[in-house]
This record gives structure tokens, C-alpha cells and sequence, in this order.
């Protein structure tokens, strides 16, 4: 939602170097764009509607040492370029992008436009830079006692080198975010002063520490080319630096906050296409090793989360879009494999579930990117009864991996593509392994998930994605397509639904086979495509029975599953991985979303209305 980089310190190329930044934020949005850049005619501001990808570094060489760009998916305000980030105050010299909502900015609005303040976009992040610049008139004025000012203005290194009024800049920024509501993270800058001052409440914010200066993004592969070492903006703080010093403080005391430097290990590589044409198919075809990463993990770690899991009264799965589905599928692995009962909400559910936490409660919280609105709030609701937290995520160092009590990394590397693909098989993996630990079989777990791993890699092979596009050929033009699946290949009919509706814009929905009967068959007419997931389990027959229902109202069956059968108009085999079905089961629905996609010319990596990272409620 949004992707924001700021860059301060010695190149005197900051303009190229954000812009090349936010190319690899995109993924959090990609409706508009825009650019500042601090150079010795003042700041240029440059925006625009469409992608940052179309972009040419270049445009932005004139010399700069302190610029900042964003990304936009926009919340509040539609598509333009007036919406498009940064925004500005009235004397144009505070300047502002936004990841998140200012939820009270109509009122915040009426004020300052009370006050004489003139507002051209109908965003809320345009309140912020006025209410800055008001906050800086109010500074000048003020005859408060100047001790506490003096407080508020303190600014560790080579303070003296920093021209004034740098520090009524960064306490101005600081006055204004203690007025809004809502979560957000927002990075300024000044015309007169060379510092970026960021804050941030709820919306994820990293500091890159490279040698030449100081870079401020909402995730690490804006400037991962320049640094590996970070620092993590926690909600509630602030920081400001000048490209030489860094001071980072309590956003309402104005204490002063330690930070460590953190070496991150996502090398810049493992996030570049390579030989594919988009990420999404790159990240499918990694599930040949990441889902081996995933099971990879600390055998005592695991089995002491299993014994949480048993201990806990109440174990509540939580998760959004795909993750969520990786949680659904995870309450028939405790079901089936621990005969333990677990309860499954989507995270943006779990507020009114909140009469049944005790401090005895688990949440296990799902996340690929570490940074979902819904499931952050899912688990401060959880904390807020005293409960633990045990998150299962991807990204290293995001907001969900350092709130967790515990948290487990699923290894799949950087994921890019908006539709989840690498990170579901992996969380399922993690999940199935916790199931076997919860009966004392963890070896057993972890034998059957890396031979499903082998499975994979033997499977995905040239034939089986050409074979898959043949498929995609033939129904590409349907309107509509239904997904069936029954035990844990009903959550991955729900998920194969969401990756086909996102990639392609085809309408598709999945349901538990047996439901048909009570509706949704009314829809099936000659040649309507219909998948079945199938597994070799107690449930094949059931789904089998519900596969040849659909046929005889002329349903065109397309079945996944690793035996042949007389129904099957098409079959795509996938490997009999016993327990671990699932995980094979929904590969070959990844690719034939895909090559939907393609197919119909729609962009996969970067389908429309969406983000990858959805860090508004
Ligand atoms: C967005 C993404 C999905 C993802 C969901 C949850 O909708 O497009 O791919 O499943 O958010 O994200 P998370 O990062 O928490 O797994």
C-alpha cells in the first residue's frame, strides 16, 4: 500500500538513486508516482499518473543530495496527477509523502483551510505539509519556555553543521504527527535545511545505513543495491538524519531511542526476474527449492510451539488473501494429522472474536510481507488480552516477525509478484510440519514434505507448464470458471479462485464440492470450465461424485489429482504426496493463472486495484 524512499548524504545523484529505489517498491502500488528532489534552484517536485517502471532514471541527474519518491495505490482521492505523492505547504517548502490513512484529515482540513491554507488534491496526506508549516509558524512565535524547547530541538553529530531552522523542522514534524489519527508512516523534507525527518504509526519504515548516507523506505529492496544494514522504525517513533548523523526519538516524548544496526541476508539478486518474464512465473517455479527452505527449520523451535499449541486454551489462525487460505488449510492439518481443534478468521474477522482470548490463548498469526494491517491489528488485539503470538512470515525484520512472540520464517526469498505463490506453499509446508510435531512425528513431517519438495521439482519441468498453457488456450475466452475441492483442497479451491480472479480478471469461484447441490450448480451450463482438486485420500470419492454432478450439466472437467479418472475431460497429474496434497495440488492452478493471464494481455505482476502489501484496514 504506497512505497516510500528517501535518500540524504554525500552522492550527489539522490534523484537516480530513489527513482531506482521505488522501481523495486512498486509491488505496494503502482497508480501514480512521484519524485522530490532538493538541488540548488530549491526542491523539484515532479509526479505523475501511471507506473514508476516507465520511468527513466536519468530525467532525475541534476545534482541532489537529498531526494524522495513515492509509489501510489491510492486510498483517499482518485487517480491523478494532483493526487499523485509528494504533497506540499502553501510556501511549497514542506514536503511530504504518505504510506498509510490520516483518518481525522477532514477536520484537520476545515482548520487549515480556515487559517488561510489552499489545498489542491482531495488526498489526506495534503494536510500534513500545511499542518507542518503551521506548526513551524506557530515555533516562531511561541514564547514557551525555551528549555523545553531546546529539548525538543536536540540533534546528536554535527549539529552545528545542520543550518538552522532544521530543528523547528524536525519538532514541527513531531507536533503535527501527535494530531493525526490513523496508521501511517510519512517521510518530509524542507527547502531550507538538508535532513529527512520520518515517522511512523503502524505503516512500516526502515532506515538503510550505507556508507555515503542515509536511506528511509517502507522495505528493504528499495536500496538493498546500496546496503544491507538497517534499522527499524518501531510504531510510535521518529527519526531524522542529515546524512552523516542519525537520532531516532519517542514520537511523543521526544526521548531519545537506541537503535541497533541490523545485517540483513536477501542479497539484491534473489529479487531480480532473471530468465523469466515476470515474477510471478519465477516465483512459482522456485517452489522447486523454497518449499525444502521452509521445512528447514529448528527442530526444538518447532516442537516446543507444537507443545504451545497443545497447552494453549484457544488457538486462533489468523491470516489475510492467500495467507488466509494457508490458515484454513492449516485447521485440517491439526484436524486430521493431531486431531486438534483450532479456529480459523480472516484477520480482519478476529475483532469480535475477542470475548473468547484468555491469557492462555494462542494466536498464530500467517503474513508473507509481515506488514498486514488487519493481521497487525488481529494481534494487538490478542496481546491486549494477554494472549501469545506466534507469527509464520516471510519477510525478515517486518512489523508482524519483531511484534510476534515467536516467530518462524518460511524462507522463500523475496516475493515480488502480487499474487502469492511461494509464500502460501511455504507457510503450509511450516504448518503441516507443526501438525507432525504435535503428535511427537516430526520426522515423519519432515521427510513427507521433502519428498512433496522433490515431487515439485521433478514436476515442474518445460512439459508440465506447456501442457498447463494448452489448457489455459482452450478456456481463455470463458467467462466464468468454478474451482472445487473438499477437506483441506477446499481452502486451496477458495485460493485457486482468488489467484485466477487476480491475475487474469476472470470470474472465478471456488467451493467445497459438496455445496454445489445447494446452489452454485445453477450456474454450470454447457462447457462451463470446472476444476476439481483431488487428492488420494478418504474424501476422493465424495469429490469425485460432486466432479461427475458438474459433468452432467455439461461442465467441462478439468481434474488435478494424481490418479486419472473417466470424468476428467483434462487431467493434470500431480505427484500422490499423501498429507501434503494440498501444497501440489495448488501449483498447477498457479501456472494455469499465469498463462490466463498472459493470455488475455494482463500484466501478472502487477494486477489492477491491487497491492502486494496491504498496510491500510
Ligand atoms: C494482499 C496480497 C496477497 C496476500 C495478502 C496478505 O492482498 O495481494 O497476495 O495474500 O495481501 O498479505 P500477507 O503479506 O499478510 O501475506
Amino acid at each position: 500500500m504506497c512505497g516510500i524512499i528517501g535518500y540524504v548524504g554525500r552522492r550527489t545523484d539522490a534523484g537516480v538513486l530513489v527513482v531506482e529505489g521505488l522501481k523495486r517498491l512498486e509491488y505496494r502500488g503502482y497508480d501514480s508516482w512521484g519524485v522530490a528532489c532538493k538541488t540548488e534552484e530549491g526542491i523539484v517536485i515532479r509526479k505523475d499518473v501511471g507506473k514508476i517502471s516507465a520511468v527513466n532514471p536519468s530525467d532525475f541527474l541534476q545534482p541532489s543530495s537529498l531526494a524522495m519518491a513515492h509509489t501510489r495505490w491510492a486510498t483517499h482521492g482518485g487517480v491523478t496527477p494532483e493526487n499523485a505523492h509528494p504533497h506540499v505547504s502553501c510556501d511549497g517548502k514542506v514536503v511530504v509523502v504518505l504510506n498509510g490513512i490520516i483518518e481525522n484529515f477532514e477536520e484537520l482540513r476545515a482548520e487549515l483551510a480556515a487559517k488561510g491554507h489552499r489545498f489542491v488534491s482531495t488526498t489526506d496526506t495534503e494536510v500534513i505539509p500545511h499542518l507542518i508549516e503551521e506548526e513551524m509558524k506557530n515555533e516562531g512565535q511561541r514564547t514557551e519556555d525555551l528549555g523545553q524547547r531546546e529539548k525538543e530541538n536536540a540533534f546528536p553529530g554535527p549539529r552545528s553543521q545542520v543550518p538552522s531552522p532544521s530543528p523547528d523542522f524536525a519538532a514541527a514534524v513531531r507536533r503535527a504527527c501527535l494530531r493525526f489519527e490513523g496508521r501511517f508512516g510519512i517521510v518530509a523534507m524542507h527547502a531550507d535545511v538538508p535532513l529527512l525527518v520520518a515517522a511512523r504509526t503502524g505503516s512500516p519504515l526502515i532506515v538503510g545505513v550505507a556508507e555515503d548516507g542515509y536511506f528511509i523506505a517502507s522495505d528493504t529492496p528499495a536500496f538493498i543495491r546500496s546496503t544491507a544494514t538497517v534499522q527499524y522504525l518501531d510504531d510510535g517513533e521518529m527519526v531524522v538524519t542529515d546524512g552523516q548523523s542519525i537520532l531516532f526519538s519517542d514520537l511523543r516524548t521526544g526521548e531519545e531511542r537506541e537503535k541497533r544496526e541490523i545485517a540483513i541476508t536477501w542479497s539484491a539478486a534473489e529479487s531480480q526476474k532473471g530468465e523469466y518474464e515476470h515474477y510471478m512465473l519465477k516465483e512459482i517455479m522456485e517452489q522447486k527449492q523454497s518449499i525444502a527452505r521452509a521445512v528447514n527449520q529448528d527442530i526444538d523451535q518447532i516442537e516446543t510451539l507444537a507443545r504451545a499449541i497443545l497447552d494453549a486454551q484457544g488457538t486462533f489462525l489468523v491470516g489475510c488473501g492467500t495467507a488466509a487460505k494457508a490458515c484454513m488449510a492449516a485447521e485440517y492439518f491439526f484436524s486430521v494429522i493431531a486431531g486438534h481443534h483450532v479456529n480459523f478468521a480472516p484477520a480482519s474477522e478476529f475483532k469480535l472474536y475477542h470475548r473468547f482470548l484468555k491469557p492462555e490463548s494462542l494466536l498464530i498469526a500467517v503474513s508473507q510481507s509481515g506488514e498486514t494491517a488487519d493481521t497487525l491489528e488481529a494481534m494487538k488485539i490478542a496481546k491486549s488480552k494477554g494472549a501469545k503470538v506466534l507469527a509464520i512470515v516471510n519477510a525478515e525484520g517486518s512489523s508482524i516477525a519483531r511484534e510476534a512472540d515467536y516467530t518462524l520464517h518460511i524462507n522463500a526469498g523475496p516475493e515480488r509478484a502480487v499474487a502469492s505463490t511461494k509464500a502460501l506453499t511455504g507457510q503450509m509446508a511450516v504448518l503441516l510440519l507443526i501438525a507432525y510435531a504435535m503428535i511427537g512425528k516430526l520426522p515423519k513431517g519432515r521427510t513427507r514434505l521433502l519428498e512433496t519438495a522433490a515431487a515439485i521439482n521433478d514436476m515442474l519441468n518445460p512439459r508440465y507448464t506447456e501442457f498447463i498453457e494448452t489448457i489455459a488456450e482452450r478456456i481463455q475466452q470463458s467467462s466464468d470458471l468454478y474451482i472445487i475441492g473438499k477437506g483441506w483442497n477446499y481452502p486451496m479451491a477458495l485460493e485457486s479462485a482468488i489467484k485466477i480472479q487476480e491475475v487474469s480478471y476472470v470470474h472465478a469461484e471456488g467451493f467445497a464440492g459438496g455445496e454445489l447441490k445447494h446452489g452454485p450448480i445453477a450456474l454450470i451450463e454447457k462447457g462451463t470450465p470446472c476444476i476439481a482438486l483431488v487428492g488420494n485420500d478418504e474424501v476422493r470419492t465424495d469429490i469425485v461424485s460432486n466432479a461427475i454432478e458438474l459433468k452432467a450439466r455439461g461442465g467441462f472437467i478439468i481434474g488435478i489429482a494424481p490418479a486419472r479418472n473417466d470424468v476428467f475431460d483434462e487431467w493434470i497429474k500431480v505427484p500422490d504426496v499423501d498429507t501434503a496434497q494440498a501444497i501440489v495440488n495448488i501449483i498447477p492452478i498457479q501456472i494455469l493463472a499465469y498463462f490466463l493471464a498472459v493470455k488475455r494481455g494482463k500484466d501478472p505482476d502487477m494486477p489492477r486495484n491491487l497491492a502486494k502489501s496491504v498496510t491500510v484496514k
